[in-house]
């Protein structure tokens, strides 16, 4: 079946998904092989989640792919992950500049090994005049760290005059993370059993729909998503309001 018949069911799709990818460790160990094994197939299901998103026209994905505490394993376990990651850039910028695919970065970038960095800027160059998605790789994240650097950033621009402390709400606040000028994720999945946010997009993250499965990171493909999409597409986001305001709103 096609996958434009398959979609008709999930409406409406969300603007924006966030993935939580977890579980490649516990793949891999439990088919007795190294963790990196369940990082390789993490990176064929990233792979197919992008294109599953840019098929069906979700316009933004954000991928937590190594967070600030990421740094504190092994040393083999973080060279692995690294390369990895260049691989992948490497192999699929063609892919995303034929697909209209824009790549950002969301973390502390001057963290990442000399060749990765280049490699990602050099991605993130060539492909920002893209707008069919924009998938938004999370490396070196933490939200605290976000956060903290966007406070300083405003606490800067008050002192030198820049901004006055009225001017601060939510918009401005918005505007100073790395996910300015993006709309907020609308659903979060997490993959492998764990329900927490492990500090990720936490101001973002407000009012979206959480969803979970047991499912690991390198068994969730094409089907696990769009299972992820249907129930998203059945559940009532009311914002604060009641169900019978919300429903006059969408009518
Ligand atoms: C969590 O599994 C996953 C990570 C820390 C890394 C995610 C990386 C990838 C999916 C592959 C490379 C990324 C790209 C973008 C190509 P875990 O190791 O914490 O699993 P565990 O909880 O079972 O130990």
């Amino acid at each position: 079946m096609g996958i434009m018949r398959e979609i008709q069911h999930l409406d409406p799709l969300p603007r924006h998904v966030a993935i939580i990818m977890d579980g490649n460790g516990r793949w891999a160990q439990q088919r007795r092989r190294p963790r990196l094994f369940g990082h390789k197939a993490g990176a064929d299901s990233v792979r197919e989640a992008v294109e599953t998103a840019r098929k069906i026209g979700i316009r933004h994905l954000t991928l937590y792919a190594f967070s600030t505490e990421n740094w504190q394993r092994p040393s083999l376990e973080v060279k692995g992950l690294m390369g990895l990651l260049k691989n992948y850039l490497q192999s699929e910028l063609d892919t995303m500049k034929e697909n209209g695919i824009r790549l950002e970065c969301f973390g502390q970038k001057d963290r990442l090994p000399d060749d990765v960095r280049n490699m990602l800027d050099s991605v993130i160059a060539a492909t920002k005049d893209s707008s069919q998605l924009c998938l938004n790789l999370c490396l070196s994240y933490g939200s605290r760290a976000e956060m903290i650097r966007a406070v300083q950033e405003i606490s800067r621009k008050c002192a030198e005059g820049e901004l006055k402390s009225e001017d601060i709400d939510d918009q401005l606040f918005s505007d100073h993370l790395y996910s300015t000028g993006q709309p907020d994720p609308d659903l979060l999945i997490r993959t492998s059993g764990e329900q927490r946010l492990s500090n990720f997009l936490l101001w973002q993250l407000s009012y979206a729909e959480l969803y979970f499965t047991e499912i690991p990171w390198p068994e969730f493909r094409r089907d696990q998503f769009l299972a992820a999409l249907e129930e998203y597409a059945g559940r009532q986001r009311r914002f604060g309001k009641t169900g019978a305001q919300t429903e006059t709103a969408n009518s």
